[in-house]
C-alpha cells in the first residue's frame, strides 16, 4: 500500500482567533491578560457563527464583545493618563474610532445590509489594529514600571 504513506494525518484544526504571546503580547502583564480575554470573547462570536450557526448568540456575543472592548480601552486610557502619556489623546482617538467601526458593522449585521459571515474577518482586523496600536504605549508604561 505504497500510497498510504502519502496520506498525512488532517492538520489540527487552528483556532480563527488563538492568543499568541510572540504576535499578541505587549509585555504589560494586566492587559496581556485583558487582550487575551478580548481574544477568547471573538473566537465565542466566531464559534456562535460558524459552529453553532447561530445569528442571534453572534450578535449577541459581539455586542458584549465591543462593550468588553470599551471597559479595557477606558482602563488603557486611565494607565496612559496617569503616566502622562504623550500620544495619550491620539490612542484615544483610535480607541473610539475602533468602537465605532465595530458598532456600525453590528448595526449593519442587525439591519441586514451585511452578512453576519463578515464579522469574524472585520475581528481579525480589529485585532490587528488593536496590537499595533498598543505597542506604542509599551515602552513608556515600561520606563515608568509598569510590568
Ligand atoms: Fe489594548
Ligand atoms: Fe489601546
Amino acid at each position: 500500500m505504497w500510497f498510504s504513506k502519502q496520506i498525512s494525518a488532517p492538520e489540527p484544526k487552528q483556532p480563527f482567533f488563538a492568543w499568541s504571546s510572540e504576535e499578541h503580547s505587549v509585555g504589560i502583564r494586566v492587559f496581556d491578560q485583558e487582550h487575551q480575554r478580548l481574544v477568547a470573547l471573538m473566537s465565542q462570536v466566531h464559534i456562535a457563527l460558524m459552529e453553532k450557526h447561530d445569528r442571534t448568540l453572534a450578535l449577541e456575543r459581539l455586542e458584549f464583545l465591543i462593550a468588553q472592548a470599551r471597559s479595557h480601552f477606558d482602563h488603557e486610557e486611565g494607565v496612559m493618563g496617569n503616566i502622562e502619556f504623550a500620544e495619550r489623546d491620539a490612542h484615544m482617538a483610535e480607541h473610539t474610532a475602533l468602537i465605532e467601526q465595530a458598532n456600525a458593522l453590528l448595526q449593519k449585521v442587525q439591519n441586514g445590509s451585511l452578512s453576519a459571515l463578515a464579522i469574524s474577518a472585520f475581528l481579525k482586523d480589529w485585532l490587528s489594529h488593536m496590537q499595533i496600536l498598543d505597542r506604542k504605549y509599551v515602552a513608556t508604561m515600561r520606563r515608568h514600571g509598569l510590568r
